[in-house]
């Protein structure tokens, strides 16, 4: 079993697909172990997105990302870091839709920014976006 973290960015929340999305997961097979609703503070987000510090777009992600609330979901299940990246497809929403028109970043998102969803792109992010976004005593 694996666990990875899912945010349902701030355009998707926004658009109110935060129930289909949740429900898409849960359709795949992930148990949910751990949810919130929260806004992260531009430091926060800086922090989250470190690796990204210095190319182009991090300024833009970190305003984007925190422009409006988000839903944190810690997902387990199976091979969970590369099933979940499957699910929701590429980063940018316009490819997605090309070539996975049944991915969340199809069906939500709408570009390379604005793409619905994020998820942890490895095991080593995983260990570092957990704790991040919860605590232990959110864990169920
Ligand atoms: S990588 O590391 O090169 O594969 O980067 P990539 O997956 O393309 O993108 C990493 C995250 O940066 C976001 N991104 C952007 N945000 C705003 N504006 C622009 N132009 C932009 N380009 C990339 C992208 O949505 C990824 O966010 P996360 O949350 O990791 O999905």
């Amino acid at each position: 079993m694996e666990r990875t973290l899912v945010i349902i960015k701030p355009d998707a929340v926004e658009k109110g697909a935060v129930g289909k999305i949740l429900d898409r997961f849960i359709t795949e097979g992930f148990r949910i172990r751990a949810l919130k609703m929260f806004r992260f503070t531009v430091e926060q987000a800086r922090e989250f997105y470190a690796v990204h510090k210095g190319r182009p777009f991090y300024n833009e992600l970190v305003e984007f990302m925190t422009s409006g609330p988000v839903v944190a979901i810690l997902l387990e299940g199976e091979n969970a870091v590369k099933r979940v990246r499957e699910i929701i497809g590429p980063t940018d929403s316009e490819e997605a839709r090309r070539v996975a028109p049944m991915s969340i970043r199809a069906l939500f998102g709408t570009d390379k920014g604005k793409n619905a969803v994020h998820a942890s792109d490895s095991l080593e992010s995983a260990a570092y976006e957990i704790p991040f976004v919860f605590s232990n005593l959110e864990l169920c």
